[in-house]
């Protein structure tokens, strides 16, 4: 199922994917990608068996050749794994934290000079003129190189595994209705996953100071309203990680 998070004549936020691949049922994933008039940004494109559903969504929306960037989260495989294909199909520079650059060409990339490592400082990738994806650090959540990647004009927030959850859970469709009957759905996989609460407050000290509409995770349904509130608040306080070891 792909839908348009976000819809103006010139920039579009799409779900490309949610929970789709049949071959991925033990983690299931979402795919986000942004079309800015020729300009498109793909956000972790996840496993190799996604690729010929994504493919095709993609071209309802844009051409190949305007894939401009693949932005990563972090490095594991349920972000990474189809990455060598679409390598092949794009001339898209792979954006990823610095920490994971060595390590991305096991995923038998060919063109590591596409390959271009965030430094912990850097705020923002300029893709042209009139379109920027601004960065935070995510680090920690779980991995120690992770960025989410905001985008000013849909006032999304892509978190990468900040907010995961598996589906079906709790009677939701796209959006978490009820936080309370939600919580046991994301609470195993954030007291295991994320390193520490001192990780979060950061994190949300962060997030704090942008306008944020929808939070938009890797996994699982989307967070958005009162929920959204009510999330970063239980993050707030959540021991986790290290805190609980
Ligand atoms: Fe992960
Ligand atoms: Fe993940």
């Amino acid at each position: 199922m792909d839908t348009v998070l976000y819809d103006r004549a010139d920039h579009k936020y799409v779900l490309l994917g949610f929970a789709d691949s049949p071959d991925e049922k033990s983690v299931p994933s979402n795919q986000y990608m942004i079309v800015h008039n020729d300009t498109t940004v793909l956000m972790d494109p996840g496993g190799f068996t996604l690729f010929p559903v994504l493919v095709a969504r993609v071209l309802k929306y844009t051409k190949m050749e305007n894939i401009k960037a693949i932005l990563l989260s972090h490095q594991d495989p349920d972000v990474n794994g189809g990455l060598s294909v679409w390598e092949k199909v794009t001339n898209a520079k792979i954006y990823i934290s610095k920490l994971w650059v060595r390590f991305i060409p096991h995923y038998e990339i060919r063109n590591t000079k596409n390959i271009i490592g965030i430094n912990d400082g850097d705020t923002e990738i300029i893709m042209n003129d009139d379109f920027k994806i601004t960065l935070i650090p995510a680090h920690f959540l779980h991995s120690c190189g992770q960025f989410n990647y905001y985008d000013s004009v849909s006032k999304i927030l892509f978190t990468g595994d900040i907010g995961a959850s598996v589906l079906p859970c709790s009677g939701n469709s796209l959006f978490i209705e009820d936080f309370e009957e939600f919580l046991p759905c994301i609470e195993p996989f954030h007291t295991r996953y994320m390193s520490c609460n001192k990780a979060l407050r950061k994190w949300i000290k962060y997030i704090e100071s942008y306008d944020i509409d929808i939070i938009a995770p890797q996994h699982g349904y989307l967070i958005k309203g009162e929920v959204k509130d009510k999330f970063i608040r239980w993050l707030y306080d959540l021991k986790c990680g290290v805190d609980l070891i």
